[in-house]
């Protein structure tokens, strides 16, 4: 049967991804596509020159449906500096479309081919040296949809993860070049969804409403890394495995490939923030695989109830020991007995009690844990800070014009003990040099 019409291919920037295709029949499908080198944020003060199909990481998104011809027009803009090309993995024919599509800066190329095989499929760049050319940015998805169209659902996202290198570590500021020894050693400063730290968090979460059903469409750029992908708090009811036609059902976490994808569904039954990670768990605590998907609606206690209580748990059965209460904490020994030495048993503590959320230099976690690292909130108030390490601190707040929402537990240490972490921290990365006693420990605590 002759293909009756042509139409011109919607494309997005991720997370959205371009209406489906529903019950249309299949067509000439025209996409053009624009490469387009350009500087942007890998996270807060950290900027990167990314390479990318349509002006984001991932590129854009390309929706088609089985047996259409698609007539691809790559065009790579004359300000970028080095020729690219795209091979498609929903692609029947030598390279993806490689060798076709090979393009310098100023010029554009177009090749034609049939999409034979429904599923959801990486696209990238293969220009020598492709990791290098993946790596910084150059990778999409491609979905072809089955006859007919995939089933309905109320909310679709586009989300694909990748790794990067750069010539200094972790989160050092600065315009960062990307780095050949730490790629080819697979040792990735920052593993992220959608090309930056903060692409799917706060304000750039996806979102939903209670008994919505949610579609996403997940895919790996790599280079080198493999997704365990996983939705904190949710159970996958559908997950297409690998892209394919294979659907396994109620699954926690699922391995996507570099160079691979998964079509993932559920409905979402609760409100509250679901935290999407690379379960591989460093990577999205400390290297940025971590988004949030916002779910609006009322609560179903029956499914989900919160915290009914909290009691004191004496595992010799009460009357038999005098156990301590969460409230009792046991004082230090050696009190410290000048400045120096508050310092030394304040570090101590720091390094067992504060240093697994605040980090080693008072950092903080972006967007989980705030900075006591000049912290303005910090330096604000001194018996405030004594009350958060004492009664622990909850809700909104605002630290160097960084908002947090979160929980810190009260800290069960001696009057002595808060007295010298405060100390430490006070007199530590830039903070105001306040020296917190003992007395001042226990005029808050009463
Ligand atoms: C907030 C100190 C341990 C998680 C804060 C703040 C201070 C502080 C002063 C106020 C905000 C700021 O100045 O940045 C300490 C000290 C600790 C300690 C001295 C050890 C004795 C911890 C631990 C955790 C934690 C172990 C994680 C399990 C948090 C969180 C907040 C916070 C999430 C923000 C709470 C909110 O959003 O309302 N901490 N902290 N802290 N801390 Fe800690
Ligand atoms: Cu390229």
């Amino acid at each position: 049967m002759p293909i009756s019409r042509e139409m011109k291919a919607e494309l997005t920037s991720p997370p959205n991804v371009p209406r489906s295709v529903g019950r249309r029949k299949a067509k000439k499908l025209i996409v053009n596509m624009e490469i387009l080198e350009e500087e942007g944020e890998l996270t807060d003060g950290v900027k990167y020159v990314y390479w990318t199909f349509g002006g984001s990481v991932p590129g854009s998104f390309i929706r088609t449906r089985v047996g259409d011809e698609v007539e691809f027009t790559l065009s790579n803009h004359p300000d970028n500096k080095l020729p690219h090309n795209i091979d498609l993995h929903a692609v029947t024919g030598p390279g993806g479309g490689a060798e076709s599509s090979f393009v310098a800066p100023g010029h554009e190329k177009t090749f034609s081919f049939k999409t034979l095989n429904p599923g959801l499929y990486v696209y990238h760049c293969a220009t020598a040296p492709v990791g290098m050319h993946i790596a910084n940015g150059m990778y999409g998805l491609i979905l072809v949809e089955p006859a007919g169209g995939l089933p309905q659902v109320d909310k679709e996202y586009y989300i694909m993860q990748g790794d990067f290198y750069t010539k200094g570590k972790n989160g050092e500021r600065g315009l960062q070049p990307f780095d050949m020894q730490k790629a080819v050693d697979e040792n990735a400063d920052y593993v992220v969804f959608n090309g930056s730290v903060n692409a799917l968090t706060g304000d750039n979460a996806i979102t939903a409403k209670v008994g919505e059903t949610v579609r996403l469409f997940v895919g790996n750029g790599g280079p080198n890394l493999v997704s365990s992908f996983h939705v904190i708090g949710e159970i996958f009811d559908k997950v297409h495995v690998e892209g394919g036609d294979t659907v396994n059902e109620n699954v926690q976490t699922t391995l996507i490939p570099a160079g691979g994808a998964a079509i993932v569904e559920f409905r979402v039954d609760v409100p509250g923030t679901f935290i999407l990670v690379d379960h591989s768990i460093f990577r999205a605590f400390n290297k940025g695989a971590l988004g949030m998907l916002k779910v609006e609606g009322e609560e179903d206690k029956r499914i989900y109830s919160g915290e009914i209580r909290e009691g004191i748990y004496l595992p010799e059965g009460p009357g038999i020991q005098n156990m301590p209460t969460t409230d009792e904490v046991v004082e230090s020994e050696i009190p410290a007995k000048s400045f120096d030495e508050q310092m030394k048993f304040g570090k101590q503590t720091y390094m067992q009690t504060c240093f697994a959320c605040h980090q080693a230099e008072g950092q903080g976690i972006p967007n989980a844990f705030p900075p006591l690292a000049n912290s303005d909130y910090l330096n604000a108030d001194v018996e405030r800070a004594i009350d958060v390490v004492v009664n622990g601190l909850s809700g909104e707040i605002t630290v160097n014009g960084e908002k947090y929402n979160s929980v810190m537990t009260k800290q069960l240490l001696s009057s002595e003990d808060v007295a010298n972490v405060l100390t430490y921290v006070y007199n530590s990365w830039g903070n105001s040099g306040k020296v917190v006693t003992k007395e001042m420990v226990e005029k808050v605590k009463n």
